[in-house]
């Protein structure tokens, strides 16, 4: 029996998986896009990755590009109201959240999609950070926030490791959206993954994993042998943490050369000759997290 989720707090969403490049970006950026533009949900991104990818792709639309480069240049990164600099200060002041205005770190890239942007400081960052110390971060800035105020959902991107960062993000976050790939990896990749989170996170029996393929391919207009063989051996394994909350969505996003492009031009998605199983796929996913659909089993 999977543990009940309250939906009132079921706002914070994390992807991760410390497996790299399974498309944790691209699906948070796709799926935050959706949610603004076709739910008419208010939606926060927060880039927590040093990679900055999902700061790249939001910088990338037109007709924000300028406009969010010169933001992220002259008031972000130049004023130095950067989330590495908050995350640096409240780790070195008491636990607190400096910034006399927090909001200065959020850029709207539109009046319902906003961004708190990555920079590279973050690298050196993980690696000086206690966990301790650091682990109510994002609880407490989301709370000057005013996050019930502002939004519906907060999403945020992190990176395929498991630093301070990423567990303070998780220790906030009650959604853990997990993308595997359709390869044999994928089932020791979420075994480790949820053995060393059911053991770092508090209060990890009130999380809900959320667990699906991306860069799937099709025959037949249903998922390939590969697929549906890895799915049904990521589904059927009995070893995952016994106090862990996990729900297989058979959202399966399928494996197309026009998601990669649409991240720099996203109305690529909607042209009419778009494959329509891209859409079908990502309003599928938006189901399953939002709790308007049932699970695969
Ligand atoms: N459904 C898809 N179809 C085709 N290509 C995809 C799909 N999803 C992601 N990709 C591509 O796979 C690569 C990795 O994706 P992405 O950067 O989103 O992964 P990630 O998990 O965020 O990586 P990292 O662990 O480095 O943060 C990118 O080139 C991306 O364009
Ligand atoms: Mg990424």
């Amino acid at each position: 029996m999977l543990n009940e989720v309250n939906k009132s707090i079921m706002k914070g969403i994390a992807t991760i998986n410390f497996k790299g490049g399974v498309g944790k970006t691209t699906i948070t950026w796709l799926l935050a896009r959706y949610a603004s533009e076709k739910r008419g949900k208010k939606i926060l991104l927060i880039d927590t990755d040093a990679q900055m990818s999902l700061t790249t792709a939001a910088m990338a639309q037109k007709p924000f590009d300028l406009l969010v480069r010169d933001w992220y240049k002259d008031k972000h990164k130049g004023s130095a109201y950067t989330i590495a600099n908050l995350i640096k200060s409240y780790s070195t002041n008491e636990n607190k959240i400096q910034l006399l205005d927090p909001r200065s770190l959020i850029y709207p890239l539109t009046p319902s999609l906003s961004l708190i942007p990555s920079t590279e400081e973050m690298y050196g960052l993980e690696y000086n950070l206690e966990y301790q110390r650091n682990k109510y971060f994002f609880r407490d800035l989301i709370k000057k926030i005013g996050r019930k105020k502002t939004y519906d959902y907060i999403f945020f991107d992190c990176s395929p490791n498991f630093s301070p960062i990423s567990c303070s993000v998780l220790n906030y976050a009650s959604l853990y959206l997990v993308p595997v790939n359709p390869d044999p990896f994928g089932r020791l990749a979420l075994k480790t993954m949820t053995n060393v989170l059911s053991k770092k996170i508090d209060q990890i029996k009130k999380k809900k994993f959320g667990v699906f393929m991306n860069k799937v391919n099709y025959f037949r207009n249903k998922p390939d042998r590969q697929a549906s063989d890895n799915w049904t051996s990521l589904k059927a394994f009995k070893d995952y943490p016994k106090d862990i909350a996990i729900e297989f969505w058979n959202a399966n996003i399928p494996d197309r050369a026009v998601i990669p492009r649409s991240i720099m031009s996203p109305t690529l998605l909607e042209a009419k000759n778009a494959d329509p199983k891209i859409q079908s796929s990502i309003n599928k996913l938006w189901d399953q997290l939002s709790g308007g659909a049932s699970t695969d089993d």
